[in-house]
Order: C-alpha cells, then sequence, then structure tokens
C-alpha cells in the first residue's frame, strides 16, 4: 500500500520536473480551421456550455483524471475541486484503487466533492484491478460502487493503461476477461461509465466493443501528451532498474495520435472526450471541430478561436469547416478517416451531451 503512495508522489514529481511528452505529436498542428473574414456572429454571441448526462457544464471542459492517494495528492484534489467550481467544468480524479485498500487515503479523493459541490465528478478505477492479478485479487462490484459513493461521483472512468503497467517491473500483466468485467461494472453501477486510455488512444473496434459492454463516453486518452511509458521510464532510471527505463523510452511515443483517435472514436452515438496534449484552447477548438464533444483546457482562447470560424455553439464548431495535413492526415487516410463522420464538416453534437442554447451560470 505504501508502494502505492509513493508512487503516486513520483507521478506528480515527475510529470512536473521532466519532460514527459514524446516526439510524437497530437496531430493539433494537422487540423486548420477555415477562418471566416465575416463572421457575421459577435464575440459574445459565442456559447461555450454544455449538458453532459443531464449536468450543464460551463465549457465542455474536463479536468482530467490525476491523482488521489497521497497526502500531497490531497491538496491538489483540493485546488482543482475549487477551480472546477469556479468555472463550471467537469472533473475526474485518479485511480482510487489506493483509497480501496486503504480507506484512510479516501478523504485525499473526496476532498474533490467538498471543495466542488456542484461540479460533475467522475471516480476513477483501472481496468487491471477488475480482473485477478498475480499479486491482487480483483475488486468486486461492491467495491467500485463504494468508491463511486464514497466522493458522490457522478460518473465512473475506467481507465485502460496497459502501456504504463508493461513498463512498470511491479505492473498489472494480466488483461484477459477486461471487457467481461467492464461490462460487468457497466450493468451494475447507476452513473454512467466512461472508458479512459492514458496515453496510447483508442482504436475504432475497441471503441466498439467498449460501446458494446455499456460505457456511455469514450475518453480517447491519445498519444502526443503525458506518457506513461516516459513517466515509467523515469521512475525506474531513478531505482537503477535499465531495462524498465529503455522499455519506457522505447515506447514513449506508442500509440494512436489524439486527433486519430477523436476520429476513430466518433459515429457510435456515445460523447468523445479528447484529452493527451491539449495545450491550450485552440488544440481545444481543433479537437471540437474534429468532433469531439469535450476536452481540457483554458477557456478564453477556445471562445477566440469559435468566433474566428463564426461559431456560436459547440454544435456549431462540430461542424465547422476544417482541413486535416500532414502526419495526421496520412493517418486517418490510412485508417479510412475521409469516410468517417469526423471529417469534411461535422455531424453535430453525441447523444448524452446537449448543446446549451444559454451558458449555465
Ligand atoms: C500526475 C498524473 C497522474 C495521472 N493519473 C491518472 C490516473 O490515476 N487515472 C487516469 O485515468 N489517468 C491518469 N492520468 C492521465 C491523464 O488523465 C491524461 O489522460 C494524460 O495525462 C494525458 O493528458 P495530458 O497530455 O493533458 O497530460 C494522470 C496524469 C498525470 C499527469
Amino acid at each position: 500500500m505504501a508502494d502505492i503512495s509513493a508512487r503516486k508522489a513520483d507521478h506528480i514529481d515527475i510529470t512536473t520536473q521532466r519532460v514527459v511528452t514524446p516526439q510524437v505529436s497530437p496531430g493539433w498542428d494537422d487540423i486548420h480551421l477555415i477562418h471566416q473574414s465575416l463572421p457575421e456572429i459577435d464575440l459574445q454571441d459565442v456559447k461555450l456550455g454544455v449538458r453532459l448526462f443531464g449536468s450543464d457544464l460551463r465549457a465542455p471542459l474536463v479536468i482530467a483524471s490525476m491523482t488521489g492517494g497521497h497526502p500531497r495528492a490531497g491538496e491538489i484534489n483540493r485546488r482543482l475541486a475549487q477551480a472546477a467550481q469556479e468555472f463550471g467544468i467537469a472533473m475526474g480524479v485518479g485511480s482510487q484503487r489506493a483509497a480501496i485498500r486503504n480507506p484512510d487515503l479516501m478523504p485525499t479523493y473526496s476532498v474533490a466533492r467538498e471543495h466542488g459541490p456542484d461540479v460533475f465528478l467522475i471516480a476513477n478505477v483501472g481496468a487491471p484491478q477488475l480482473i485477478d492479478q498475480d499479486t491482487e485479487p480483483a475488486l468486486s462490484v461492491g467495491d467500485v460502487k463504494a468508491l463511486v459513493d464514497a466522493m458522490g461521483a457522478d460518473a465512473l472512468a475506467i481507465h485502460l493503461n496497459y502501456l504504463q503497467e508493461v513498463v512498470q517491473p511491479e505492473g498489472d500483466q494480466r488483461a484477459r476477461g477486461c471487457l467481461d468485467a467492464i461490462r460487468l461494472v457497466a450493468a451494475s453501477l447507476n452513473v454512467p461509465i466512461i472508458a479512459k486510455e492514458t496515453g496510447a488512444g483508442i482504436n475504432r473496434a475497441q471503441a466498439q466493443k467498449l460501446k458494446d459492454a455499456g460505457i456511455r463516453a469514450l475518453d480517447v486518452g491519445g498519444a502526443g501528451g503525458t506518457s506513461f511509458a516516459l513517466v515509467e521510464s523515469f521512475r525506474a532510471a531513478d531505482r537503477h532498474l535499465g531495462e524498465a527505463e529503455r522499455l519506457g523510452q522505447a515506447f514513449g511515443g506508442w500509440g494512436l495520435p489524439t486527433a486519430v483517435s477523436v476520429v476513430e472514436c466518433l459515429g457510435l452515438g456515445v460523447p468523445v472526450i479528447a484529452t493527451g496534449g491539449i495545450r491550450g484552447g485552440l488544440d481545444a477548438a481543433k479537437a471540437l471541430a474534429l468532433g469531439a464533444d469535450l476536452v481540457g483546457v483554458a477557456r478564453p482562447m477556445l471562445s477566440v478561436a469559435m468566433f474566428l470560424v463564426g461559431a456560436t455553439t459547440i454544435a456549431d464548431l462540430n461542424m465547422c469547416e476544417r482541413v486535416v495535413l500532414g502526419r495526421t492526415g496520412e493517418w486517418l487516410a490510412q485508417r479510412g478517416g475521409s469516410e468517417r463522420p469526423g471529417l469534411g464538416r461535422g455531424r453535430g453534437p453525441s447523444p448524452g451531451v446537449r448543446i446549451l442554447e444559454q451558458d449555465p451560470r
């Protein structure tokens, strides 16, 4: 247990102090929105509000799941929840495995509800923990329900992090049976389940399987942002584990770039969240123009980009004209992307996400 808590602290230190983004690009530089010289709307008409699973968000933003399970992590969750409360956006906490094994750690997660009473809050558990591993038995459906209830969460993200697990010497390496376990959790919980990759992207066939298993949203967690292969490589180097260090470096850029994964996940009738390498409002606008329903970013730049393409709502932005060049264009051409709803002109919002006429206040 001390191990998990120490790992959470390592993740915070490494991701804030070292370079953990790979050479591979998430793809935003290849996406170009077609500028409208005469937007024929006023900047003040731009509305960023969306409704997600019955909750109003003031912007289509999620603070992606990050942490918990360590005293410093509790402080981070407190501050993030205050920000989410103030700006009316959604927030995820990090993997809650530590709190199931040691209930004393639960406040480092539930602090988010305490300081974000109105926030759309997303609980988090790893898919590998839903099946028996060599060192630990599977979490029961009751365990998972308890962690959702303990923080009054509005949804549960099940994270898919096998790239990270195989690089960690102590990682969980069994994956057989995960889809059935996800199906069981989805059928048993009364909150929507989000399937969430953590840096390697979700492809279309896997997205379809997840949807068929009952998940209600896809967080693509694509390549090009924080790479947990690199994070674990740094952890391994610090512990003089040369083989794991090299493995992490070799797989640092593994996976579907975020922009490609967004397109792969469109058209399945579930909201798509673009996470992975969104570093500003313009990246966010491009992800939304590609067809994503939500992202994690800063609001002001997002409004400016919407104004300049003449989009008053996120639904308009989903439908705006754009071109996809370079590596991302080549990826999508080879993956049959041009026949997908994400290319050319867009497709309107997904079921589960309703665009608000007015920004909720
Ligand atoms: C310090 C840190 C810890 C993270 N822990 C989790 C986690 O416990 N569960 C999870 O689903 N994702 C976790 N993530 C992954 C993020 O939610 C996100 O998918 C990833 O960092 C890519 O987004 P970015 O490029 O904007 O960082 C973590 C990310 C960071 C930076």
